[in-house]
């Protein structure tokens, strides 16, 4: 899907994951928004995040004048749980900080909540929202979800501390 801004959105191909690595890495040493260990190495930050059917990786691509794969954002979807629980569906998302507060996140979003109900999924959860994260859980509010409970002091914050997690969802 190209949208009027010229981002293309699309399912990831291995190859992807050398353009998603550096700003992964980047968002997630930073030790602010996701659970992963700041200092995660490559192998299993891929392993974490390119995960095999049935979860689904998507990136944003956006036409650039020198390059043509300019990946920009990621994301994946992905059953939250097993078995009995597979028609509730978990996704998680990365915007290059570079590109970051100019629509690609929200973009992004509805095209994986989208692409989730065309697959049959009925809800979305997010396990772990870090409640400072304000940008992300403004986003998702924005989108439909809520607070469902939030974990007291489940995320030690790079600069913060010990701060909450919100569980968040909705019907899609
Ligand atoms: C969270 C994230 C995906 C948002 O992507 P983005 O492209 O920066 O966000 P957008 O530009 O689409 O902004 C969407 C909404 O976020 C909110 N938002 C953006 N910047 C904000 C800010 N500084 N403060 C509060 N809310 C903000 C607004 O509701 C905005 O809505 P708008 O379209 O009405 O302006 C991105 O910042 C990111 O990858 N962060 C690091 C990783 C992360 O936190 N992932 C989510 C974990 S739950």
């Amino acid at each position: 899907m190209t949208t009027s801004d010229g981002l293309t959105i699309r399912d990831a191909h291995p190859a992807d994951w050398a353009l998603i690595w550096p700003f992964w890495q980047r968002i997630v040493a930073a030790g602010d928004t996701y659970m992963w260990e700041p200092s995660i190495d490559e192998a299993d930050a891929r392993t974490s995040w390119m995960q095999p059917a049935p979860a689904v990786v998507f990136v944003a691509e956006r036409a650039d004048a020198e390059r043509a794969d300019n990946v920009v954002a990621t994301a994946f979807l992905r059953p939250a749980q097993p078995g009995l629980g597979d028609h509730v569906a978990n996704a998680a998302f990365m915007v290059d900080p570079d590109h970051g507060g100019g629509g690609i996140g929200r973009r992004l979003a509805e095209h994986v909540m989208a692409h989730a109900r065309e697959l049959g999924y009925t809800a979305m959860q997010f396990n772990a929202v870090v409640a400072t994260n304000t940008r992300a859980v403004e986003l998702w509010r924005s989108l439909g979800f809520s607070v469902l409970a939030t974990v007291p002091s489940a995320f030690r914050h790079a600069t913060l501390g010990q701060v909450g997690v919100h569980i968040m969802h909705r019907e899609l």
